[in-house]
Order: C-alpha cells, then structure tokens, then sequence
C-alpha cells in the first residue's frame, strides 16, 4: 500500500485529503502538533472511512523529531504539506511567527526527502500570491505580485525555496497547488472547518451568523468596481479540493525520474460576490441572514478568480459541486457542532 505522509492532516483541508486518500486504499501517516485543530478529528475521518491514519503529534519547526517520524516510517512515499499558519491578520502582527513556522517547517521537510530518500511533495500554496490580478480568470503564467501580508509572503518563499531546491534534487517532484477559497463541509457532517475564535473568513462568519453565536455578517464595501459593487472570489468545495491532492500525487509518482516544479490554480473559475454567496446561502439552507454593508476591508482585493483550464486538461481534474450545496454542507456542519456545545 502507498504511504503517503500528510502534514496539518487534522486541520480544515488536511483532513478533507485524508479522508479521499483512504477511501482510495493509501495508508496516511498524518504529522500535526494539534496548535489549530483537535485529535477528536481523527475520529471522524475513523468513522467516515472505517480506517485509522497512523498519528504523529510532532512540531515541524523541531528537525530532530520530524526526522523521527520518517525513521519510524522508512516507506513514505510522498508527503503533502498543508501544516503552516494561515491568519493574514496576526501574520501582520507576528510576522516572525509565520516565517519561523511555514519555512522552517517546509525546509525541514525538504531535508528530510534528501535524507530519506522520499521523491515526491504536493505544497499547499494560495491564489494570495497573484495579489490584486491585471487579467481575469488568472492563468498560473500571471505575475506574482508583492505579498500584501507576510503570511502571503511565507507562500511566495515557499514556492521560491521549493523550486530552487527541486532544481538541485535529481528525481524529485513538487506540485504547488494555489487554492482559491476554499469552502464547505464533508457531507457526512464528521469534519469540517473548526474556526477558533471570531471567523475571519466569509462562509464561517455567515454560518455562525445563521446559528445565532455573531449577531450580524458585515459585508466588507460594496462600492467595488464589480456588478453589485461587492468583492468577488472562487469559492471551491474543500472535497473537490481534496480529491485534487489525490490527482496531484498520482501524477508525481507516475512521472518517474524527473526534477521538476510544477504549479496548478485550484478554484471553479467561476466569480462570485459576497452578496451573491449571501443570497445562494438563503437560498440553500431557508434561513435568513442579518448583515449590514461596512467599509472595506484593508488589504482586501476587488476581484480574483481561476483560469482552471491548466488544472483540468494536465490534471484531469475538475471542481464538480455547485455553490448551494457546498454552502448547505457548510451550514448542516455549523448545525452539528453546535448541537455539541
Ligand atoms: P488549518 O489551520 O485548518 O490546518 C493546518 C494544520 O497544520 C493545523 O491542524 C495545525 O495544527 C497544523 N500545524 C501548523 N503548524 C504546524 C507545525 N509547525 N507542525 C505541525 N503541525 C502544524 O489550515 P487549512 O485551512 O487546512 O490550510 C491548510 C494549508 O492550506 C495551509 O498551508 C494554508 O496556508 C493553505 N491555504 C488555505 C486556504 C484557506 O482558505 N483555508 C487558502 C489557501 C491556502
Ligand atoms: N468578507 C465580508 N465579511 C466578512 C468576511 C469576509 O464581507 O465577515 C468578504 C471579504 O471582504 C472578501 C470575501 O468576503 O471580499 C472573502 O473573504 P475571506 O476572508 O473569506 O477570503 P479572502 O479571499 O480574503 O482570503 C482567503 C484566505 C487567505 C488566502 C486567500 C487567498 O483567508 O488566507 O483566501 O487564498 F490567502
């Protein structure tokens, strides 16, 4: 059986992956030290799959114990790696945070695929990196734009450092895969995202607006230059996201010997405004939501979606779940955990 190692495996996306690689007979050794996600996840990828990945609670940022995790399992693969910290705002805040962990973390890794011998990595990356884009849908041969945040700089480092290093590793293989907004919940409502604290993010705030814990969603400008002058995104359902990660690893490990770095935009290519999303969440789910226009968000971009026609032809992939579903699944997982608490 394929060993693949999964780093940030228990978190939002992370899981989502382990889940399609189970279910597609891979073993998963997932490596997390749990600092934005629960061990009760790994319950519910159990109950979904009826397997159990092997657990590794291991910092990356520690060499000695990441290069343990690989003498206990001499035979991985390839490795996916989500693991890193993702908050644009506190980025601002403690940007020595995000550097320490998001390239150390990776350069850790990296040594120990020349150590070990491990040929083949998947990295997630962030349409964050395109910026604000000059032309629309943006094509993975569009400029990359100063980061805005060093969060956005961490991805902009890593994709440099990954493409350098590949460079000088005779048969390896990287896949950087530049997500767009990732939304939505496994439809057995057993994981999904577990936002800590106040959501930055759209979706979650406007499910727990829905379930009454945030009193009103505020819409960040809606005197953008767009159709209802609100802020246009790709919103990709997190499982068809997930099952890219499974294409994606089929494809370096049927490559062969090559060095090479390659890169794919993973959205649905199509825009949509926070209003629209709004008005798709009342729609699917019946429930009314309570929001109020604010001004914009700093640092926030006008618009940004995905020319996919790379990822679909090479990959053979494609983002198949309409919005009002993935935003249905999203409320029915906010639903569950609140029945919890
Ligand atoms: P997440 O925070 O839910 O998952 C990341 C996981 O990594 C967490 O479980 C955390 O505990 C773990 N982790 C962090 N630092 C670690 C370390 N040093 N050692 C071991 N484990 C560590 O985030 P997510 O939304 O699942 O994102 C996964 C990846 O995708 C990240 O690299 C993120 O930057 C990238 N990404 C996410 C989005 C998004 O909107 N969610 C968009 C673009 C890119
Ligand atoms: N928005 C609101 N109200 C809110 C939250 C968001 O109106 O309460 C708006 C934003 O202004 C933006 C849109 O909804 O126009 C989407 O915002 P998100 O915060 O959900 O997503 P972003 O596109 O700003 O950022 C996300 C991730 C980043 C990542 C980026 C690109 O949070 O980490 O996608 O991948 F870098």
């Amino acid at each position: 059986m394929t060993k693949i190692l999964v780093t940030g495996g228990t978190g939002y996306i992370g899981s989502h992956t382990v889940v399609e690689l189970l279910e597609e007979e891979m073993e998963v050794v997932i490596i997390d030290n749990l600092s934005n996600s629960e061990r009760e996840v790994l319950n519910g990828i159990s109950s979904i799959t009826g397997k159990e990945p092997h657990f590794e609670e291991v910092d990356l940022r520690d060499r000695e114990s990441t290069f343990g995790v690989f003498e206990r399992h001499p035979d991985i693969a390839a490795i996916i790696h989500f693991a890193a910290f993702k908050a644009v705002g506190e980025s601002v805040e403690k940007p020595l945070d995000y550097y320490e962990n998001n390239l150390l973390s990776l350069i850790h890794l990296m040594e120990a695929m020349k150590k070990y011998g491990v040929d083949h990595m998947v990295f997630s990356s962030s349409c964050t990196v395109y910026g604000e884009p000059d032309t629309l849908p943006v094509t993975e041969n569009a400029p990359i734009k100063k980061a805005s945040s060093p969060y956005g700089n961490t991805k902009q480092i890593c994709e440099e450092i990954l493409h350098d290093a590949v460079a000088t590793m005779q048969g390896k293989g990287v896949i950087s895969l530049r997500y767009f907004n990732p939304i939505g919940a496994h439809e057995s409502t057993l994981i999904g995202e577990l936002p800590i604290g106040v959501p930055n993010n759209l979706v979650p705030f406007i499910t727990q607006t829905a379930s009454g814990v945030r009193e009103c969603l505020s819409v960040f400008g809606d005197n953008y230059n767009t159709p209802d002058g609100s802020a246009i995104r790709d919103y990709i359902n997190v499982v068809d996201l997930a099952k890219a990660h499974v294409v994606a690893i089929r494809r370096l490990m049927d490559h062969g010997q090559k060095s090479d770095f390659e890169v794919f935009n993973l959205g649905t290519g199509r825009g949509l405004s926070v209003f629209e999303i709004i008005e798709a969440f009342e729609k699917s789910t019946g429930q009314s939501l309570n929001y109020k226009v604010m001004g914009r968000r700093e640092g926030d971009i006008e618009k940004v979606y995905a020319d996919t026609s790379y990822a679909n032809s090479e990959l053979g992939w494609k983002a198949e779940k309409g919005i009002e579903e993935t935003l249905l699944s999203a409320w029915k997982w906010e639903l569950n955990i609140r029945s919890k608490k």
